[in-house]
């Protein structure tokens, strides 16, 4: 991520660095959605997209002489400032909620995080400010609400994931990209990204984004014209619990409208479905909340708001094996084969369909 040094706060020898960004861009066909392009972020040192705002957000806080990271997150951005906090040598205090993801859990205190679980969610904040304000902590997440984005020097280091996907198309930017959306922080910084390489005449417009979601803030907020996101509850939880903010930010909102993009709420059989196909499919298997894009690539194809030949890379954010459990519960149970080859083929039939 690095080599963009020149369009971010710091130096490359001054980064606090795992080797992030430059991450895949792969052509996915066989999903049925178009001419779409997958830009594999679960490739990233802890396996998503934080960790450009990890690397960005910790670097400045060794130039800062910070003395303890502080993040309140449900687990990928604990996870990119624990890994982050832990090569930059500084103690890091991470504020999770009860419903975190376990291997989530288990990942940020691997790093030596000094993990704290509260019971209302609204502790986290709460607690993080306090530490902020008596203390000095250095913040790598939002603190408070309503929530005006992360770590600013961690949000201008997403400005990298549009620099890569133009230069990868050779500064032809494709027609729309498409995230998975909480607080809209890669949202911002892609399009900032753009933005910046459009204002240099390196490429000569800006993609249309889009926003997956799963609480509906923004896609309310686009509809009745909201100068604000409103808080959208939900009947029940996503199992996308990594973007299950109730609001949007106006940031994202502004972003959606330069761009005359689109918000999109997706339920959780979309997330499943989406999940299995693109596992089944193209061999990778996203986070619940990175199949988010491909179920907003196809209802936008559907209405016809993404055109037929228009091209669209969809930012898939994290790595499946993160939160796996509620993909265990859809897939087949592998039968116990005992004997021989009749066995075998009798098995798989039965348990998978297959039929030699
Ligand atoms: C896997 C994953 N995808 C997407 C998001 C959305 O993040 P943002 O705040 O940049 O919209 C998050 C975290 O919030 C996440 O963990």
């Amino acid at each position: 991520m690095w080599r963009w040094a020149d369009f971010l706060h710091a130096s490359a020898a001054e980064a606090v660095t795992l080797g992030e960004g430059n991450t895949p861009l792969l052509h996915a066909p066989s999903l049925g959605l178009g001419d779409v392009w997958i830009k594999d972020e679960s490739r990233n040192p802890t396996w998503s997209f934080k960790d450009r705002l990890g690397s960005g957000a910790l670097t400045m806080a060794k130039k800062f002489g910070a003395r303890v990271i502080a993040s309140s997150s449900s687990g990928n951005a604990g996870a990119a400032a624990a890994a982050y906090a832990a090569k930059a040598g500084l103690p890091c205090v991470v504020f999770t909620f009860m419903g975190s993801a376990g291997p989530l859990v288990t990942q940020m205190r691997t790093y030596g995080t000094m993990l704290v679980k509260v019971a209302d969610k609204a502790d986290r904040w709460r607690l993080q400010t306090l530490g902020v304000a008596e203390f000095g902590w250095y913040p790598t997440s939002p603190f408070f609400g309503p929530v005006v984005g992360s770590n600013p020097y961690g949000m201008e280091a997403y400005k990298t994931i549009a620099y890569e996907i133009a230069e990868a198309f050779d500064w032809q930017p494709p027609d729309w990209c498409v995230l998975p959306v909480c607080y809209g922080d890669a949202l911002f910084g892609v399009w900032k990204g753009f933005e910046e390489l459009k204002a240099l005449g390196w490429i000569d417009r800006t993609p249309r984004l889009a926003a997956a979601e799963v609480s509906g803030s923004l896609a309310a907020a686009m509809e009745g014209g909201d100068a604000m996101p409103p808080e959208s509850p939900r009947n029940a939880p996503s199992i996308a619990t990594s973007i299950g903010a109730l609001q949007g930010t106006v940031q994202a909102l502004d972003v959606l409208r330069k761009t005359r993009g689109a918000a999109v709420t997706i339920p959780d059989d979309d997330l499943r479905r989406w999940v299995l196909t693109l596992a089944a499919k193209e061999g990778i298997w996203p986070e619940a909340s990175s199949a988010a894009p491909f179920a907003a690539i196809e209802r936008l194809r559907a209405q016809g708001t993404i055109k037929p030949g228009e091209r669209c890379v969809a930012l898939l954010t994290a790595a499946g094996l993160k939160d796996p459990g509620p993909i265990e519960t859809a897939l087949p149970e592998p039968p116990l084969v005992q004997g021989g080859l009749k066995e075998l083929m009798a098995a798989l039939k039965s348990a998978y369909g297959f039929h030699g």
